[in-house]
Order: structure tokens, then C-alpha cells, then sequence
């Protein structure tokens, strides 16, 4: 399908009066099916590593890579879950492959790598989105166990990936790397005491992203940070879970804030990520963009 609506909509008229074709239509109409060739061709001859991507937000952005013409590598935690989530990308004829891959062991992330190099010859692009919550509630009473591990997953290992991948990258002449963050990381103090430990280690992967703009752009690599808010997936049930015991489903006051009035789903994080990575982005490094329905936004932006 075309991106551009209105173009699409001018093509049909364009199509019903054919008798006066003019040049102006000839370009619209040419520039229609560039769209669509584009699109499908955004990534051809490119390799993808999405890690933390057997489900949600990962999958949907590791999926919507690949369809458009990316080879992937996708990974978790769990080979059974690894399975299946190649087994139905590839049943819908996308090239890609996988491993298990706990992004906080640094012996999962060199096999990881070992294995991109080995089945597709290269990385070019990386979208670093394992994370955790393992704490819920009032900032001076999570445990430093919990704390470790928020950091352990949601910033060193991030952070080890990503110059990890860098050197291949570079190699290749070159690529695109999206971390992941959340609304909570843009605006921690809003989360009071709900989750602070989560939101102040999500902040960090802000400060992260940020600083590596300029190195990684020296070897031609461009870095941003996508900022979701709630989005329909299990991380968020478990997450919701935390304070409403017995919850099953997601409740109404959740998305209260949001203008929008529901919450979003992983391919409208999926096609953010995809495009943060594709050169239609080629001149953002070091932004932080919220997907989030519009909460808050208007607060948010005082930071961004
Ligand atoms: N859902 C939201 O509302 C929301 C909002 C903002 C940001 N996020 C971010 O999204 C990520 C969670 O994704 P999701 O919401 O799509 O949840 P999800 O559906 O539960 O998916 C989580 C994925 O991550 C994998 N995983 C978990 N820990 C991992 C680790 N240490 N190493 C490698 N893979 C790991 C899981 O598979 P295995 O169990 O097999 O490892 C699964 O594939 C987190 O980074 C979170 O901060 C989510």
C-alpha cells in the first residue's frame, strides 16, 4: 500500500480521466509507484539484528523489518520461543533467522553476532530492545538485586551490544541502530511511586543514546531512541499486574491519560523502528521519540 495517501487517492482520480493526462499527473502517477516499489525495497540487501524479539514490540519491529526486504536475525531468551517466532515470520516467506540470545550474557550476544556474520555475512542495522521490570513501587525500597538487575539488562547490556555490533557496522560502510526506552524514561518523576527503579534505568538508555551520537557517527552510524507508552503486550500485563494483584486484563484508568483512549499496539512501535533505521531518517541521530498516543506530551517535550 502506498504511504502517501492523498497521492494514492489523486492517483485513482488521475486513473478514471484518463483522457487528459497531463505531465503534473505523469509525475504524481510515477511518483505513486516509486512509493510502492520503495517501501518494499527499504531494506534490500540489509542485515538486521532485532534482539528481545520472539514477542511484542521486538517481534512486530523484527517482522516489519523483513517485510520490508531486511534479512533478520532475531533472538530471546528461549529457544521454544525462538522457534515459533521463526517458524511463522518465515511462513510468510520473510527472510529470518534465529538464536537464543539473553542480551545481559555476553556469551549469548558473541554467538548472537557470530551467527548474523555467519548465516547473513554482515550487520548493518540493530534494534537493542531486551528489557525488565522486576520491581514495582516506591523508589527507596527496591533491593539492590533488583536494582543490578535493571541496570545489568536495561543499560549495560544495551549499551555492550551496541559496540559490540559497532566495528561490523563500520566494516559494511555504515548503519542504524534504534535503543529502547519508554515515556516513563523521558519523564521519570511522573511515574512516582509506581516504578521509578524501571523509569530512572529507561532514562539512562536516553542519556546512553545521546552521548553515542557522535562517536558512532564518525563511522557513519546513526543512533535513535524510541520512547513507547503503554503498548498491548505481556511485559505491560505483567507490568500492570505489579499493582493491581489479580488483574488480568488492562485496566481503563490506564490509559486515562491518553488521548487517544486505548493502548497501542507493537506493530505501531514496529513500523517507528523500522523507519528510525531506514535511511527516510537519514538525517536524525540522538532523538528520542515518544509513541505514546500523546500522553503527556506536552510535558515530555520540555525534555526532548
Ligand atoms: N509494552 C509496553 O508498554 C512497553 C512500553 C515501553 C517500553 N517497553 C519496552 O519493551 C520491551 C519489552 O517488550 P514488550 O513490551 O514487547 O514485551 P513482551 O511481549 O513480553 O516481549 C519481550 C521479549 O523480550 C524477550 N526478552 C525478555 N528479556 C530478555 C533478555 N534479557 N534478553 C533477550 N530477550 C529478552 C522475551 O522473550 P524470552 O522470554 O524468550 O526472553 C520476548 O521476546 C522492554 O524493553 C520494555 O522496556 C514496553
Amino acid at each position: 500500500m502506498s504511504s502517501i495517501p492523498m497521492l494514492r487517492q489523486s492517483r485513482s482520480l488521475f486513473l478514471r480521466g484518463t483522457s487528459r493526462v497531463t505531465d503534473l499527473h505523469k509525475r504524481m502517477m510515477a511518483l505513486c509507484a516509486y512509493d510502492d516499489e520503495y517501501l518494499k525495497a527499504r531494506f534490500a540487501g540489509k542485515v538486521a539484528i532485532c534482539t528481545a524479539s520472539t514477542s511484542g514490540i521486538g517481534y512486530a519491529a523484527a517482522e516489519r523489518i523483513a517485510r520490508e526486504g531486511a534479512k533478520v536475525v532475531i533472538c530471546s531468551r528461549r529457544q521454544e520461543k525462538v522457534d515459533a517466532a521463526v517458524k511463522k515470520l518465515r511462513d510468510q516467506n520473510l527472510e529470518v533467522s534465529g538464536i537464543v540470545c539473553h542480551q545481559a550474557k555476553k556469551e549469548d550476544r558473541q554467538r548472537l553476532i557470530d551467527f548474523t556474520l555467519r548465516t547473513y555475512g554482515g550487520i548493518d542495522l540493530l534494534f537493542a530492545s531486551a528489557g525488565v521490570s522486576p520491581f514495582s513501587g516506591y523508589m527507596l525500597l527496591v533491593t539492590e538485586k533488583q536494582w543490578d538487575k535493571l541496570f545489568e539488562v536495561n543499560v549495560k547490556s544495551t549499551f555492550l551490544i551496541i559496540r559490540e555490533c559497532v566495528p561490523h557496522m563500520a566494516e559494511r560502510g555504515g548503519g542504524a541502530i534504534v535503543s529502547h526506552s519508554t515515556t516513563a524514561g523521558v519523564f521519570p518523576e511522573a511515574t512516582r511511586n509506581l516504578n521509578m527503579p524501571y523509569a530512572v534505568s529507561k532514562s539512562a538508555v536516553i542519556g546512553l543514546t545521546k552521548v553515542l551520537v557522535e562517536p558512532l557517527a564518525q563511522r557513519n552510524i546513526r543512533i535513535n531512541c524510541m520512547a513507547p507508552g503503554p503498548i498491548e503486550t505481556s511485559f505491560l500485563r505483567r507490568y500492570i499486574q505489579q499493582f493491581v494483584p489479580g488483574e488480568t486484563g488492562l485496566p481503563k484508568q490506564a490509559y486515562d491519560e491518553n488521548f487517544m483512549l486505548r493502548f497501542g499496539e507493537p506493530e505501531e512501535c514496529g513500523s517507528v523502528v523500522a523507519f528510525l533505521l531506514s535511511e527516510d531518517a537519514s538525517y536524525m541521530a540522538g532523538e528520542i521519540i515518544p509513541v505514546c498516543g500523546g500522553i503527556n506530551l506536552r510535558e515530555m517535550s520540555k525534555l526532548l
